[in-house]
């Protein structure tokens, strides 16, 4: 792409992102929740992980090994909405990157190339990323990145019922610290913004997010606006590199 066609793209794309938040905005009043049809016959007991493993999904093609240095310069043109430093937004309408297994962003960004999920914002971008070595390079530059522990946090109100949740639905996947697993492409979710996590609940929820894991839609989808809201506060105040018990400091006054 010459600089000319990335500068359209990113106005183009600008004037995109105020119209789509806009709108989700409007349609996202809060629905009764529903069970998705094709969920009833799998639906799994939540917390039983020992009775039905998580399967691993399979990644669109192997990664080859990314080069960090190579990342950094492609990397470019997402820092204008990313940031420079992967942090995103606190307001959580770009996702915080830093960090994140290098494994699980190269499947997110190939799964939305490829249209097995819906991202009308990242689409543009993801649709250039067809070489796997540039995809590759790129998420090992963006799981190089250093996790910022400034981002947006939930209101703090449900905290203990968030913790339970999380530890009850989420962790067996998650990690118990909210790490992720790169080798069963398991999202770091840990001190992810707020009003993203609780976004990305709504859409799994709703399957709006088509490449989530069947076990996590069962579960979330049994979630009242309430509980979506504190797992989302839990998830924004775990740090990945704390110890196992949630940090003390991080649990609101
Ligand atoms: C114009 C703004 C914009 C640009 C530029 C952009 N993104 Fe995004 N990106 C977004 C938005 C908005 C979302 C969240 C969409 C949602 O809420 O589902 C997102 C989501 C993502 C996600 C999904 C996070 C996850 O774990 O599922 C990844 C990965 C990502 N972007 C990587 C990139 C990379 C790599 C680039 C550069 C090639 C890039 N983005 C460029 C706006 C942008
Ligand atoms: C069976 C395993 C499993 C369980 C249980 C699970 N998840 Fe996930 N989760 C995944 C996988 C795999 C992904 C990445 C692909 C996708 O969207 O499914 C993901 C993605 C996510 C994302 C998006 C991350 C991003 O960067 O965009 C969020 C947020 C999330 N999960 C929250 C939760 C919460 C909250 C719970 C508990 C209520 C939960 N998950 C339970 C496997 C699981």
């Amino acid at each position: 792409m010459s600089r000319n066609d990335r500068i359209h793209l990113l106005l183009a794309t600008a004037l995109a992102v105020g119209a789509w938040t806009g709108a989700r905005a409007e349609s996202e009043a809060p629905e009764p929740a529903r069970m998705p049809e094709t969920q009833q016959t799998e639906m799994q007991p939540a917390g039983t992980p020992e009775t039905q493993p998580a399967a691993v999904p399979s990644p669109p093609a192997p990664m080859p090994v990314g080069n960090v240095a190579d990342g950094k310069v492609a990397y470019d043109v997402c820092a204008v909405c990313h940031l420079e430093n992967g942090a995103g937004r606190p307001d959580g309408i770009f996702p915080q990157l830093a960090g994140q297994h290098a494994s699980v962003t190269y499947r997110q960004i190939a799964d939305t190339r490829d249209g097995r999920r819906t991202n009308p914002i990242m689409c543009p971008f993801a649709a250039t990323l067809t070489d796997s070595q540039v995809l590759a390079d790129l998420a090992s530059y963006i799981e190089s990145l250093p996790l910022p522990l400034d981002n947006g946090k939930g209101p703090g109100i449900d905290y203990a019922m968030g913790a339970e949740l999380y530890a009850r639905d989420c962790a067996d996947c998650h990690g118990d610290r909210g790490q992720g697993n790169a080798e069963r492409l398991m999202p770091m979710i840990a001190s992810q913004h707020f009003a993203y996590v609780a976004r990305q609940i709504d859409d799994i929820s709703g399957r709006h997010r088509e490449n989530a894991d069947p076990r996590m839609v069962g579960v979330a989808w049994t979630y009242s606006q309430r509980e979506r809201e504190a797992v989302a506060d839990f998830i924004s105040r775990l740090e990945e590199a704390q110890q196992l018990v949630p940090n003390p400091e991080a649990v609101p006054e």
